[in-house]
């Protein structure tokens, strides 16, 4: 069995049609795009880093790319903090600096999908400003979600809510006059107020924000926090302990029915456009309520995250692709898979750590082993880049769409030594330190074996990037079959030319630990979730993960047969 060499052949460009389901079956590549790659030596990556690398792109052979925020923003939160949802930070660029990258993206045959932030805007807003300058019960303030404090002087804050990244979810103002004030709900970080979204004006505002994006060529929308957007905040405001077990749909604050009402609303927008815009949910609710994110009238995709919390385990994975395939069906959505974000430890790092004990009885995530600065348990870097490469192969197997964060094509493992006063995550800084935070999967990218920033850009890389990054450069990659650039590589453009309907059978007796499905047209993908070596079914092998022995799929190894 010999690879085919014409998977290896450069893909043709195809420039996006009208194609209303191009993203039912798309492999969308992530762009966090302070870390991609930087133009002007700042340090940050910008705008014109990304249309530089449109040919690392297309000779990767992604159909979309998904562009996490470049808004204005003072970094609070990685650019989840939005000045302005209508402009383009500076340090990244400008407008012509969009259009000319969304345009080069087009003509290289790849959609753009922008990440948009309804839940919350920065402090620095100028809504937000406004609300601080207007008294209490103003039209400004109820742009937001202000309160009054507890206690005979207000300073108690209006419950004891904590915010996903740490501390309080209030965080109290000094009103125009310098008195102490109301205080503001922040799911997130104080530099992130949520916004009210029973105020007519907020809900018009997105709507011409999507109109905005969408005029200017935007393919699709990916929606932060998808389900934190309606809130109940009847007073008198209940306890954390009250609401820990709240019933689905009825907790104060997280997905709740009536925020659908808004996605009916979006969705009217998305339609107006030919081909329609599409938007994915980045909803982390129960899976018996995702599809409600992802139906036709509503975002119309939600991200599953299922596969990204599983143990590199055949029972889990299994269970997870089954699952998630009938919960799609119910949709009438495609299913989405994802093993990598800006949000979590590197898929190639998770699998090298031993399984189990993620922070929510999940799958190993790798947050604890960070937090000892990736010292203990001791990380088998080997093995988790070989599972992580399996791992990839099965999931571009799958039906559906395919997320892919940048970097995991290059077989990055996360960084996980980086020293307290570079960190940026507010994680770190609303915990006191007793997490780390994200920052460890959002070092800026190795594009050459040397130079400065190895080749990220110019000038330094905005965190500090390991000596190990040298080896793992795209340009090292770029000579080595072998390489997981390579891999990525082939596997699109043999998954390009296999795709066919959203199906997909399990075929039973290879025995336990290995995963072997078949696709319509005769694509098989068989993984070896280990330890011994697995027959393989007959076939043209087309690509595999790692290489065969004696014609036999060893462990932690996929491969594809046609
Ligand atoms: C989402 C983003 C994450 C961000 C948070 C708040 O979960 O993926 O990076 O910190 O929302 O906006």
């Amino acid at each position: 069995m010999t690879p085919d060499p014409a998977a290896t052949a450069p893909v043709p460009p195809r420039t996006p049609g009208d194609d209303a389901d191009w993203w039912r079956q798309a492999v969308v590549y992530q762009v966090y795009p302070r870390s991609f790659a930087d133009s002007d030596g700042d340090g940050l990556g910008d705008l014109r880093g990304v249309t530089s690398r449109i040919p690392h792109l297309r000779s990767l052979g992604v159909d979309a790319v998904w562009l996490s925020p470049f808004y204005p923003s003072a970094l609070a939160d990685g650019g989840y903090d939005v000045d302005d949802y209508r402009a383009v930070d500076p340090r990244l660029g400008t407008l012509e600096d969009f259009d000319a990258m969304a345009a080069a993206l087009h003509a290289a045959g790849i959609r753009l999908i922008v990440d948009i932030v309804p839940n919350h805007s920065s402090n620095r807003h100028a809504w937000f400003r406004e609300a601080l300058a207007a008294p209490p019960g103003s039209p400004a303030r109820d742009r937001y979600l202000f309160r009054d404090g507890g206690g005979p002087d207000g300073s108690l804050p209006p419950s004891d809510w904590q915010s996903v990244f740490g501390g309080p979810a209030w965080t109290r103002v000094t009103e125009p006059d310098g008195t102490p004030g109301q205080w503001y709900l922040h799911l997130f970080a104080a530099e992130q107020p949520d916004l009210n979204w029973d105020n007519p004006e907020v809900r018009q505002d997105f709507l011409t924000t999507l109109r905005f994006w969408a005029d200017r060529g935007v393919d699709g929308f990916r929606v932060d926090v998808a389900h934190a957007l309606a809130k109940d905040l009847t007073e008198p405001l209940p306890s954390a302990a009250e609401i820990a077990d709240a019933a689905h749909g009825t907790h104060p604050l997280w997905d709740r029915d009536e925020v659908h009402a808004i996605y009916t609303e979006w969705r009217e927008v998305l339609d107006s456009y030919t081909p329609p815009r599409t938007a994915v949910a980045e909803a982390w609710v129960h899976a018996s309520r995702r599809a409600r994110y992802a139906v036709p009238g509503g975002l119309g995709q939600a991200f599953n995250f299922d596969l990204l919390q599983a143990d590199w385990d055949a029972k889990q994975f299994r269970t997870v692709v089954t699952d998630n395939l009938a919960l799609a069906a119910e949709s009438g959505a495609s299913s989405t898979w994802v093993l990598s974000n800006h949000d979590v430890v590197r898929h190639a790092t998770r699998y090298g750590l031993p399984p189990g004990g993620g922070r929510h009885g999940q799958g190993q995530d790798g947050v604890d082993w960070l937090l000892t600065g990736g010292t203990s348990p001791v990380l088998d870097a080997e093995l988790g880049l070989r599972r992580a490469r399996a791992a990839t192969l099965l999931m571009l197997a799958l039906p559906g769409s395919a997320y892919l964060y940048q970097g995991e094509e290059l077989g990055l493992h996360e960084v996980a030594d980086i020293p307290a006063d570079r960190r940026q995550d507010p994680t770190f800084f609303r915990s006191g330190g007793t997490e780390v935070g994200r920052d460890g999967c959002r070092v800026p990218l190795p594009w050459t074996a040397d130079g400065p920033s190895f080749g990220f850009g110019d000038g330094p890389a905005h965190l500090p990037q390991p000596a190990w990054f040298a080896a793992l450069a795209a340009d090292v990659q770029e000579r080595d079959p072998h390489a997981t650039l390579t891999l990525y590589r082939e596997a699109l453009a043999w998954r390009r030319r296999l795709q066919g309907p959203e199906e997909l059978e399990w075929v039973e007796g290879s025995g336990e630990g290995v995963l072997h499905l078949r696709r319509p047209g005769g694509w098989q993908s068989v993984t070896n979730f280990g330890p011994e070596p697995a027959d393989l079914p007959p076939g043209i092998l087309a690509v595999a993960s790692g290489p065969l022995e004696d014609g036999r799929l060893p462990a932690d190894t996929t491969a594809w047969l046609v």
